[in-house]
């Protein structure tokens, strides 16, 4: 197996409870719990487990929009920091939203949207055009998008665009949270297909947070099942789905209806 690209131990993450008129903190939720998770280089780990275990808590800690209580995550096999981190090591690791609406200004055109971040970590070495053109070949856009805005595209084309934005920085991380959740059935199969396509072109590998197994068979190599915060099974994906040890994962497995004895295949359909 490849070097180890993240590696988290005992990672823990409470959210405060606030009240009152000064909103004072009267306790905490805590959404992850000694959280063990290694993800190797090239390899897409798929996430799954039910609503409100800790799912998206375990993304922003990771890409440090949440501080971590305690235990320690490592990238690179160097220490990661947790929360605000220096911005060399904050571009290698991005997300992609399940919205892909809400997670694009609208009052920004696709030309700036694809090259704020590349401006705010100085990294334009070229026309900003030629780079955004680039950007959207990458996802199967045409460059005659950037001068239009967000609201003139489908989801799974808004989709694109968030993850044109999210390899502009050159990540070797991407953590995708629901990223096809939103999209229907044949868009979803064409937008895994594209995040496939591009983990061999540039090496990347991929944190599949996702409630749907149908997808992370089709994408995942390994999965790690979540469940109140805490790893409860991990394993290569045919074999957690065909032989699920913990009974959580036999539930979750259970209740998806889909569930035949071949692999995920994407129906095909139209463009995105
Ligand atoms: N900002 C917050 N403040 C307080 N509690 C929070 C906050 N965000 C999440 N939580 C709580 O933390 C726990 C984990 O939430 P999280 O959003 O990580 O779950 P999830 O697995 O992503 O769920 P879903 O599948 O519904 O997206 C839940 O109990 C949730 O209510
Ligand atoms: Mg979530």
């Amino acid at each position: 197996m490849s070097a180890p690209l993240l590696e988290l131990n005992a990672l823990t993450t409470w959210y405060p409870i606030r009240s009152g008129l000064w909103s004072r903190t009267t306790g905490y939720v805590e959404a992850l719990t000694d959280m063990n998770l290694t993800v190797h280089e090239g390899e897409t780990v798929g996430i799954v487990g039910e609503s409100g275990c800790g799912k998206t808590t375990l993304g922003r800690t990771i890409v440090g929009l949440e501080k971590p209580r305690a235990g320690t995550m490592s990238f690179h096999s160097k220490p990661l920091p947790g929360g605000i981190r220096p911005a060399a090591i904050q571009r290698q690791i991005q997300m992609i939203f399940q919205d892909p609406a809400a997670a694009l200004n609208p009052r920004l055109s696709i030309l700036d949207l694809l090259t704020e971040a590349l401006v705010y970590h100085r990294l334009l070495n070229e026309p900003r055009e030629q780079a955004a053109a680039r950007l959207l070949s990458d996802v199967g856009l045409d460059a005659d998008a950037l001068h239009r805005y967000p609201f003139e595209f489908s989801g799974g084309q808004r989709q694109r665009i968030n993850v044109a934005r999210a390899l502009a920085l050159k990540p070797s991380l991407i953590i995708c949270d629901e990223a096809v959740s939103a999209l229907d059935v044949s868009v979803q199969a064409q937008v895994l297909n594209l995040l496939m396509d591009l983990k061999e072109k540039y090496n990347l590998s991929y944190l599949f947070i996702t409630h749907d197994i149908n997808v992370v068979r089709f994408i995942a190599d390994r999965i790690v099942v979540m469940h109140q915060g805490r790893v409860v099974e991990e394993g290569p994906t045919e074999s957690v789905i065909t032989t699920p040890a913990h009974p959580y994962t036999r539930t979750l497995i259970a209740a998806v209806p889909t569930l035949g004895a071949s692999p995920a295949t994407p129906p095909a359909g139209g463009m995105a």
